[in-house]
């Protein structure tokens, strides 16, 4: 299994500190916030990252990453030429994955379990086929994709539902066979114009192939003021 951390997007809810660099490159505790989701690879052992980022500050991404001699890792760049969404830019992960399943982390995402857990029930219960999204349960669903679930199924996801079914967010930690790359193919852009990642998912809850996992320690996106002073405070314990 290869790693994929997607750091695109303007961060236009972080504006100014995002006039000038890229909301990855924004300190989160003691760390630029793009070093945790390549922790979290390294922590499982994936050594083949992708990080995609968009034309203006890849630059600085790959100053501060370099090679991953450092981090004991390869990182491989692509760039995303405009922010078109999340499933628009896992799309370029296609070369680099090679037709081996992919564990992708949005860059904003940070968390304290480790993968492990649910890279082995990926592996157990679906054999690394199909998708497996992580859930958890939130005071503000509204803000992020909803889980519905039925039993032990997902049913549907619902992108920041005005009226959300559930209490249970998606966060931004997925993993994908390769059909992935077919899957959003065949998408369309949403109503705000862009490829989004909960209809990647609700393709694959269609085709009955979704697991998922509950995060047990605590998750944060860091995309906005709010979330980033958390992030930090989280992320210092
Ligand atoms: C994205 C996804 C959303 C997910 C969230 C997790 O939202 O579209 O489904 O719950 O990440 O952080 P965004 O933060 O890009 O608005």
């Amino acid at each position: 299994m290869k790693g994929v951390v997607l750091a695109g997007g303007t961060g236009s809810r972080l504006f100014p500190l995002t006039k000038v660099t890229n909301k990855h490159l924004l300190p989160v505790g003691k760390k630029p916030m793009i070093y945790y989701p390549i922790e979290k690879f390294i922590g499982i052992g994936i050594k083949e990252i992708l990080i995609v980022t968009g034309t203006e500050h890849m630059g600085d991404v790959v100053g501060l990453l370099g090679s991953g001699k450092d981090f004991g890792c390869n990182f491989t760049y692509k760039v995303q030429d405009e922010a078109g969404g999340i499933a628009q830019a896992l799309l370029l992960a296609e070369n680099f994955s090679g037709g081996d399943s992919i564990a992708v982390i949005l860059g904003d995402n940070i968390f304290e379990d480790g993968l492990s857990e649910m890279a082995a029930n990926y592996q157990k219960s679906q054999g690394s086929k199909g998708a497996r999204i992580a859930l958890k349960k939130v005071p503000d669903p509204q803000r992020f994709g909803v889980a519905t679930l039925n039993r032990d199924r997902v049913v549907k996801v619902v992108e920041k539902p005005k009226a959300p079914e559930s209490d249970l967010a998606v966060t931004g930690i997925y993993f994908y066979d390769a059909r992935v790359f077919d899957i959003i193919r065949k998408q369309k852009p949403s109503g705000r114009g862009e490829m989004e990642i909960t209809d990647v998912n609700n393709a694959y809850i269609d085709i009955g192939e979704m697991g998922y996992d509950f995060l047990k320690g605590w998750w944060t996106d860091a995309g906005t003021f709010d979330s980033l002073k958390r992030a930090s405070e989280l992320a210092e314990g």
